[in-house]
């Protein structure tokens, strides 16, 4: 299957959904979770991704977190995400359903978008519910903000932040003192309410679905694309790898995001 082939149906499209993974983010130098070299190969979810986790010990998880916050910090968007901004400019309904907490997509240019397992640069008290924009946060603990992370090297992190974290300089909540956590959907926690139901409505009506770079393996994100299917839309997987969405797809593109997407919008813009 073509990009030829896709045109006709795109060019018919009204209303277009398009989900992302970690796999849209590689190619900017950001580990995906599966796979070889993920995440979750090389550090145990159970320790660093559960409230659990936090409860037990928050100085281990804040600490893996700035790390991966260190290397977003420093990383910027690739031509994948670019073409998904462009995406939102080319058809009349549009939205992108991201699982990524990197807040790559937004610096892109998606404006019409759900993060659906939040985002990475805010905040979240557990304790009483609290959250805290990206600004607020950085406001309430410096250690996070974008700006300072990109400006350290990673010994300076490992050095000197892990140490201030390690004489417990950690980010308390203006509400209720107890400490906050990442603004990100951990294991065993509910999806916001909101995003899940703006993604599911939108999916349930729309024509065409692609699904980029997400093993689909994640509920309750990786039904999505199957829901859509069966309202009716055309599936469309981009992705070097086979994943269980696939035999499920009208179209399957087995490259690199940063190399397929950018082909599809330009010849979407070329028609
Ligand atoms: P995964 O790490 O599970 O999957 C990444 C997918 O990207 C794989 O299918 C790869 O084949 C594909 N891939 C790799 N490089 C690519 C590239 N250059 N272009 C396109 N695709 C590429 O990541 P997700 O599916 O996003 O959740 O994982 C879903 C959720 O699991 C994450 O949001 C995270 C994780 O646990 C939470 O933390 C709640």
């Amino acid at each position: 299957m073509s990009v030829a082939d896709l045109l006709d149906v795109l060019k018919r499209g009204r209303k277009v959904a398009v989900l992302t993974g970690a796999g849209i983010s590689a190619e900017s130098g950001i580990p995906t979770f599966r796979g070889k070299d993920g995440l979750w190969n090389r550090f145990d979810p159970a320790q660093l991704a559960t409230y659990e986790a936090f409860l037990k010990d928050p100085k281990l998880v804040w600490k893996w977190y700035l790390w991966r916050m260190h290397l977003i910090a420093n990383a910027r968007p690739n031509p994948g995400h670019y073409a998904v901004a462009k995406m939102e400019e080319l058809f009349p309904d549009f939205l992108l359903i991201t699982q990524n907490v990197d807040g790559l997509h937004r610096e892109a240019g998606s404006r019409r978008l759900v993060e659906l397992h939040g985002n990475i640069f805010r905040g979240k008290c557990r304790f009483c519910g609290k959250e805290y924009s990206e600004e607020e946060f950085s406001q309430l603990w410096p250690l996070a903000g974008r700006d300072f992370l990109s400006s350290i090297s990673e010994e300076e992190l490992k050095g000197q932040v892990f140490d201030e974290i390690d004489r417990g300089n950690l980010p308390r909540c203006l509400n209720c003192g107890e400490i906050v956590g990442p603004g990100v959907v951990w294991f065993g926690e509910s999806l916001p309410e909101d995003a899940l139901s703006r993604a599911f409505s939108f999916a349930s009506s729309c024509d065409i679905l692609f699904s980029v770079g997400t093993s689909a393996v994640v509920q309750p994100a990786a039904s999505i694309p199957l829901y859509a299917k069966r309202s009716g839309a055309v599936i469309v997987e981009v992705n070097p790898e086979e994943t269980p969405l696939s035999p499920y797809c009208d179209f399957v593109f087995r490259g690199s995001a940063s190399q397929v997407l950018p082909q599809i919008v330009s010849s979407l813009e070329g028609s």
